[in-house]
């Protein structure tokens, strides 16, 4: 296993929309433990996807603290409800928070690493992760659903588990 690089803007490879996984094969294995040791390089690090490490295929890995990581291969959101103000900051655009609207709960399905469906229905910082990575494998930023940049600033310590 390896930490790896996490790619920042402009970075381009995060503006591309990834690849759908076909086979989930060793190196796909790989990937994820590699994305899994990154994720927890940092306690503050909720959410990873492959493009962050330069990777362009669907894969998305979720550590929300106290829980068990989610791996999520080929995921999309199939549902979302209501609407909530978060503050909201990502790894690939470090030292920086901003505002904007996210659903209330949301369900997501994709493959686990066995390749059975795994569905998710989420509230909270679960949800917005989950909305986040999926963003990040169509090439979206959290800096894309802000209204203005006016509510973007720098990061504070308080913000710790806010970097997606
Ligand atoms: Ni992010």
């Amino acid at each position: 296993m390896a930490v790896l690089t996490i790619r920042t803007l402009p970075d381009p490879v995060l503006r591309q929309k990834t690849k759908t996984v076909n086979r989930i094969d060793r190196s796909v294995k790989k990937l994820v433990a590699d994305m899994r040791e990154t994720l927890h390089a940092d306690p503050g690090r909720v959410g990873l996807s492959a493009n962050q490490v330069g990777v362009s295929l669907r894969v998305t890995v979720i550590g929300i603290p106290e829980e068990e990581d989610i791996i999520l291969i080929n995921p999309e959101i199939v549902r979302r409800k209501g609407q909530r103000l978060v503050s909201e900051g990502c790894l690939s655009i470090p030292g920086y928070i901003g505002e904007l609207y996210r659903a209330e709960t949301v369900t997501a399905k994709g493959l686990g690493l066995d390749g059975k469906e795994v569905r998710i229905k989420a509230e909270g910082l679960l949800a917005q992760a989950l909305e986040h990575e999926t963003d990040h494998l169509d090439g979206k930023l959290y800096i894309d659903h802000m209204d203005s940049m006016d509510t973007l600033r720098k990061i504070e310590p308080e913000d710790t588990g806010k970097e997606i």
